[in-house]
């Protein structure tokens, strides 16, 4: 039985004249301690798909049907109480812009402690002390210097940070990453997707990252699920779909995909997963 097995998820949004199907039955299944990117590109449905297992999409307007079984607990139709119980507790999300999900008026050291003491009710003491020992284990330099700065004070790359030590304070079994490192610029990016990486292998959590970067997606997870126009067209390990994509669409991104053609970091990571082929013969 996987952690998390999603079947037929389907989304409809109406609009004004007619309806738009966003997420048209996707199904997949996430095995613990697994890590499935998902990429595609914009617009393709992958923030819709995991914000309604998060119970974040309202309905109506939006229409849901499909399940969504994680741990015995059906995401799609459980209680808005059981889905509190759920989110941001077992399954935690990051978004791309951190510096919208964080709150400018609230000190770092305190909205990382925050998920403790309301999910929790852990002491105000103690959950500043596990925050602290959070923002250390993201690697966040003089943790306690900086602890009582505001968001504004910090790089993106280090909001990001502060937003992956609000995730996984409270030892989620599932992270969902969407699009966590769009916004900062690729050495930075490089060394948050070092610190998920990381991060996942010594908690055993698993991870959903999700990017339009196939790059981006092949560098971290074991498997890859790629969407188009609400669709999973083609899923599997990552070295499967690199090494041979069954879809057009998978082909497409894998030729477009410049880390593919410029030499540059993840160019090595591609060919260690590719185990040297060259990628842009094999997909043509
Ligand atoms: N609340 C909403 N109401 C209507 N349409 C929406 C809503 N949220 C997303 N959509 C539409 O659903 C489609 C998929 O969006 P999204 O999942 O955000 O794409 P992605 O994350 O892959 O870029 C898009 O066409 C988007 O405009
Ligand atoms: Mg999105």
């Amino acid at each position: 039985m996987s952690q998390l097995s999603v079947k037929e998820l389907r989304v409809t949004f109406p609009l004004r004249d007619g309806t738009l199907e966003a997420v048209k039955g996707v199904s997949f299944d996430l095995e613990a301690g697994d890590s499935l990117g998902i990429v595609g590109e914009s617009g393709s449905g992958k923030s819709v798909c995991v914000s309604t297992l998060m119970g974040l999409v309202p309905r109506p307007p939006a229409q849901i049907s499909g399940q969504a079984l994680f741990e015995g607990i059906e995401l799609c139709s459980c209680s808005s109480k059981t889905m509190r119980g759920v989110r941001g507790k077992r399954i935690s999300m990051i978004f791309q812009d951190p510096m919208t999900s964080l709150n400018p008026h609230q000190r770092v050291i305190d909205q990382i402690a925050e998920p403790l003491r309301i999910h929790q009710g852990v002491s105000k003491k103690e959950a500043g002390k596990r925050a602290l020992a959070a923002m250390k284990s993201v690697g966040i330099s003089d943790a306690e210097k900086r602890a009582r700065a505001w968001p504004h004070e910090f790089s993106g790359g280090m909001r990001q940070r502060v937003m992956i030590a609000m995730a996984m304070i409270s030892e989620p079994e599932i992270l969902i990453a969407d699009e966590p490192t769009t916004a900062l610029d690729v050495t930075v990016q490089r060394q948050i997707l070092e610190l998920m990486s990381e991060l996942q292998k010594k908690t055993g959590m698993s991870l959903i990252l999700i990017s339009h970067d196939l790059a981006v997606v092949a560098e971290v997870c074991e498997r890859v699920a790629v969407m188009r126009n609400g669709e999973m067209v083609e899923q599997g390990t990552t070295s499967d779909v690199l090494r041979n994509p069954q879809h057009p669409y998978t082909k497409g991104l894998l030729l477009c995909n410049p880390a593919l053609h410029e030499p540059g970091t993840r160019l090595t990571t591609l060919e260690e997963v590719m185990g040297g082929d060259d990628l842009c013969g094999e997909a043509t």
